[in-house]
C-alpha cells in the first residue's frame, strides 16, 4: 500500500481554515478532523460545523477521529455530516460492531482506533469489518506531544493479522509524526501517516511535507 500524508487540522490557525486547507490541499492526501468531548480525553475540540466546513473546503477524503465517550451515538451522524471515514475508540464503544454498520448505512467507512494501553489483540477481531485500524502514538487529547516508539509493536502486530486474513486493511499511526517517526511507522506497516503540528507548526508547509514524502517513499 502506497504511504499517504493525513493532515490534522488540529493545531492549525482556524482565523483562516480555508487558507489553511488551500495551503496544503495539493500535497497531503486525507484531512483528519479531531472530535474530542473533554470526557475522554482532557481537550475540548470541534464537530459537526468544522467538518461540514472541511467538506465544503476540499475534496480529499476526510477522516472524523471520535475521541468521545459516546462514539456509539454520534459516529454515524459524521459520515452523514461528509466525513469518509469515522474513526471510534475500542476503549469507549459499547457495540461497535453494530456502530460500524451504522457508519456503512450512512454512507462512510469505519475505523477502529486503540490508545497507549490498550493491546492490539483487543481489535483484532473487529480487523475484518473495518477498513482501517488507528494506533494512537501518543496519549490522545492534544497536537505537538512525543512519538511513542513503543506503539510500534502494536502496527507490526496490526500489518501481521491483517496480511495473514489476507486484508486490504488501512492502519494508521497518529501523534508525533514528523519526517523521520514517519519513516519509522512506515517500517513497522503503517500507511497512514497522521501529522499535525509538524506541518502547521512549520514556516513552510509544502517544504514540510515534501521532506516527510522524501522519507516515506
Ligand atoms: C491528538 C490528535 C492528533 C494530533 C496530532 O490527540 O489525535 O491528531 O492533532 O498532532 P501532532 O502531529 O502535532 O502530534
Amino acid at each position: 500500500m502506497a504511504s499517504q500524508i493525513v493532515a490534522s487540522i488540529l493545531d492549525c490557525d482556524f482565523r483562516n481554515l480555508g487558507a489553511e486547507v488551500a495551503g496544503v490541499d495539493a500535497h497531503v492526501d486525507r484531512y483528519q478532523v479531531d472530535v474530542m468531548d473533554g470526557h475522554f480525553v482532557p481537550n475540548l475540540s470541534f464537530g459537526f460545523p468544522i467538518l461540514e466546513a472541511m467538506r465544503k473546503l476540499t475534496e480529499r477524503p476526510l477522516e472524523a477521529d471520535l475521541m468521545i465517550s459516546n462514539p456509539d451515538r454520534y459516529a454515524a451522524e459524521y459520515a452523514k455530516a461528509g466525513a469518509d471515514y469515522v474513526i471510534i475508540h475500542v476503549e469507549a464503544s459499547e457495540h461497535p460492531r453494530r456502530t460500524f454498520q451504522e457508519i456503512r448505512d450512512a454512507g462512510g467507512k469505519p475505523g477502529i482506533s486503540i490508545s497507549p494501553g490498550t493491546a492490539a489483540a483487543a481489535i483484532r477481531e473487529f480487523l475484518p469489518e473495518v477498513d482501517m485500524a488507528l494506533v494512537m502514538t501518543v496519549h490522545p487529547g492534544f497536537g505537538g506531544q512525543s512519538f511513542m516508539t513503543e506503539q510500534l509493536r502494536h502496527v507490526q502486530a496490526l500489518r501481521q493479522w491483517s496480511d495473514e486474513l489476507g486484508l486490504n486493511l488501512h492502519i494508521e499511526v497518529d501523534g508525533g509524526v514528523k519526517a523521520d517517526t514517519a519513516r519509522l511507522a512506515v517500517d513497522a506497516g503503517a500507511d497512514l501517516l497522521v501529522t499535525g503540528s509538524y506541518i502547521y507548526g512549520s514556516d513552510d508547509y509544502r517544504k514540510a511535507i515534501a521532506t516527510m514524502r522524501s522519507r516515506i517513499g
